[in-house]
């Protein structure tokens, strides 16, 4: 992964964490007659380019939906695929992190994957935690509710265990709970496809979010897309439940 000095466009604020749903990889694939694995690959590609583009911009926190519980459903195939794509980008990772300079996490049950993916992700997240530019979150095995229960499930056993009560629970340490924890709440999620839903994404952390849907297909989206969803999201007037 190679980062390009861009120029950052300075007439506009960017969110501190911006979460994208990167779908459309099967129907980009489709439409030009080839597998959906193909369609991953050119995502793969996407998502490399806009990684550079929000570091170049200053972003602070990049989530990603990568892979989530529900996509165990599709073919071994594309499953084998999408974890291949995954293997060779965390190599690539490991060995150009001091170039990138980039701090990478990852949110989701990881004990499922296959203990090289698990023993990647666990070097690239150790040994890029001394960089502190853009942090991008790999949410692989992931799911929101998976991830709300899991929380829950921790509380709940230490306040078997006698560290906690049930009424010292709040909102915050709840958030301390999550995969995400000490990461603020995205600003910004980002939905190319044209599906209008969020499929079980960061469900707890987009309480107030923005949501920015396009037709476009995420192998097709690139830095002027996520402007336009910036731009679109500087327009907004957030309110967070108060009055207009
Ligand atoms: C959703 O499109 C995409 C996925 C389930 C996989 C996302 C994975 C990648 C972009 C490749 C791996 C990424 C990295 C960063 C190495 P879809 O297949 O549901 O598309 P469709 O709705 O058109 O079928």
């Amino acid at each position: 992964m190679l980062f390009r000095k861009q120029k950052t466009p300075a007439d506009r604020p960017v969110p501190t964490h911006i979460a994208i749903v990167m779908d459309g990889n099967g129907r980009w694939a489709r439409k030009r007659g080839m597998p959906r694995q193909a369609g991953h690959k050119v995502g793969a590609e996407a998502f490399r380019t806009i990684a550079n583009y929000a570091k170049a911009i200053g972003l602070k926190y990049l989530t990603v939906y990568t892979f989530s519980t529900e996509n165990w459903k599709r073919s071994e195939e594309e499953v084998n695929a999408i974890m291949d794509l995954l293997e060779k980008y965390l190599r690539e990772i490991l060995r150009d992190m001091d170039k990138n300079q980039v701090r990478f996490c990852f949110f989701g049950d990881m004990s499922r994957l296959s203990p090289q993916l698990q023993e990647e992700a666990r070097l690239a997240a150790g040994e890029s935690k001394k960089y502190s530019g853009v942090q991008v979150n790999f949410c692989l095995n992931y799911g929101g509710r998976a991830e709300i229960v899991r929380a829950a499930q921790k509380f709940a056993r230490d306040c078997v265990e006698g560290k906690c009560r049930p009424e010292e629970l709040t909102q915050e340490r709840f958030s301390d709970l999550m995969y995400s924890a000490g990461v603020p709440d995205p600003e910004l999620v980002i939905r190319p496809g044209g599906e209008l839903r969020t499929s079980n994404f960061l469900l707890w952390q987009s309480a107030y979010a923005e949501y920015y849907f396009t037709d476009v297909l995420w192998p097709d989206f690139g830095p002027k897309d996520l402007e336009k969803a910036i731009a679109a999201y500087n327009g907004r007037n957030r309110r967070f439940g108060g009055a207009k």
